[in-house]
């Protein structure tokens, strides 16, 4: 197999997202879009991947080094056209003679197996391989193609006949072509069209005048939407939601209302999960098997063990670990804590920066308060410890294995193993005091409130 590499376009404005963000910034399932192209270029195997950005596109620079490294941004000096934005990352290839494919940073649904069709494309003979899809809509270059099925040429909108015009077969845009082969039709390139562009979309019919072929490969057009304006953006999520919850229930989880569960790019759902309606799933959530995930829940960053209880109302924050069958109940959040085989916290708690022993119980409204304005600190519960209702633990504290807290305490100390540790104040009774009091207020009142002067 020859080596593979990617560039990726991402050198347009985006001025119709109206945001300051860069448009291939914009995230669909949690992802930005570009880091959906990267990672797609990845997954077919290419080993160099060069991203083509603007000159002023500094929060996109910083995003690909941070990403891929500075050797991985190739600069379109002046928006001249998809096929001059390809010719900016020839310098970043300087070398490479293997198989390129040409992607873009607003087009987040393609998959592998259809950029893998694309290269099979080239090893089968074809000079080009070029993506294409049936549509309705106007706007696209239609691809036109000759007896033998390959293609004769792809001619803009702007520029095609009424005849052309009628063709449902459109480019996406996306190319795979031999490295030396691209840069080499490139040089071919003029911009003598009607947007006085460089036209990547010229090369079929450079490469057919060399007698070389160019070959389509098809796709939903669903696959190859680009994002253009927000409404595109949420059309691409709806897109990826409906697969991922499609993959979930084929994959052997119980979905009551698929339609309101809202997954991450990276979510992993194993078999037999149950899901009750209306969750959503923030990056980096694994639930494994058996584990009941209740209505109304946030989870991100958040492991979930075999056979846990989650929810209704629960939210997981980054660092969220629940061991098999371990319970959180509703209006619990968990942030950056252990939470260790069969331990329940079962309502209205906050657990943060903690570490809570196997078969613990933490009682309704306990409280870690793990941050003093300045530093977080960790609250450490040992197994089997039982923290009473509405109590504060100001970390750093350890509880110990087996310990009791009584409720309503604020624990500032450690407590050792299989003690009691009660910190409020102790209960006084008088006797009959309520009586009398009523007695007193009752004659207050209706003495016209001179009783007690
Ligand atoms: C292009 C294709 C068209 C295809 C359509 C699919 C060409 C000439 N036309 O048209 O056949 O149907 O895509 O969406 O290729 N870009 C740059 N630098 C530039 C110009 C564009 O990086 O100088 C990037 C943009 O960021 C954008 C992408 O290339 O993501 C597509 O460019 P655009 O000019 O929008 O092409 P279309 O008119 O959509």
């Amino acid at each position: 197999m020859s080596q593979r590499a990617a560039i990726i376009l991402a050198a347009g404005q985006g001025t119709r997202m109206k945001s300051a963000l860069p448009k291939v910034l914009h995230k669909v399932g949690g992802r930005a879009m570009l880091d959906w192209s990267i990672d797609l270029a990845g997954r077919v195997g290419c080993t160099k991947i060069v991203i083509v950005i603007s000159p002023d596109a500094d929060v996109l620079r910083d995003h690909v080094t941070a990403t891929l490294g500075a050797d991985a941004i190739a600069v379109q000096e002046k928006p001249l056209g998809t096929g001059n934005a390809v010719q900016a990352a020839e310098d970043a290839l300087a070398g490479f003679k293997g198989d390129v494919v040409v992607l873009y940073g607003d087009t987040p649904l393609i998959s592998a197996p259809v950029i893998e069709d694309m290269f099979q494309a080239l090893e089968d003979g074809a000079a080009i391989g070029i993506l294409g899809f049936e549509s309705e809509k106007q706007a696209y270059g239609r691809l036109v193609m000759n007896a033998d099925g390959y293609l004769d040429a792809i001619v803009e909108a702007r520029e095609a006949t009424p005849a052309q015009l009628k063709i449902r077969l459109c480019n996406a845009g996306v190319m795979a072509c031999r490295a030396g082969r691209l840069f080499r039709l490139l040089n071919a390139v003029t911009d003598d069209n009607a947007k006085g562009e460089f036209y990547l979309t010229d090369l079929p019919a450079l490469a057919r005048e060399d007698g070389d072929m160019t070959r389509p490969v098809i796709c939903p057009e669903a696959d190859v939407m680009g994002v253009d304006v927000r409404s595109d953006l949420a059309i691409a999520e709806g897109i990826f939601q409906t697969r991922r919850r499609g993959e979930a229930l084929a994959g052997g989880v119980t979905m009551i209302a698929p339609e309101t569960i809202w997954f991450s790019h990276d979510t992993i759902i194993e078999a037999d999960v149950t899901l009750e309606p209306n969750i959503v799933f923030g990056p980096g959530v694994h639930v494994c098997s058996g584990a009941v995930i209740k209505a109304f829940s946030h989870l991100e960053g958040a492991h979930v063990g075999r056979d846990c209880m989650v929810g209704p109302h629960a939210r997981l924050r980054p660092g969220a670990v629940l061991e098999r069958g371990a319970k959180v109940g509703n209006f619990v959040e968990v942030k950056n804590t252990h939470i260790g085989a069969g331990a329940k916290a079962s309502h209205l708690s906050y657990l943060g920066d903690g570490d809570i022993g196997a078969g613990a119980n933490i009682g309704a409204g306990t409280i870690f308060c793990n941050y003093d304005g300045f530093f977080k600190h960790r609250t450490v519960i040992g197994e089997g410890a039982f923290v009473g209702s509405n109590s504060a633990l100001v970390a750093p504290v350890k509880i110990g294995e087996g310990a009791y807290i009584g409720s309503g305490s604020v624990v500032t100390s450690d407590v050792s193993r299989n003690a009691l540790a009660v910190g409020r104040a102790r209960q006084k009774e008088f006797t009959g005091w309520a009586a009398n009091f009523r007695t007193k207020m009752r004659a207050k009142k209706e003495g016209g409130g001179k009783a007690d002067e």
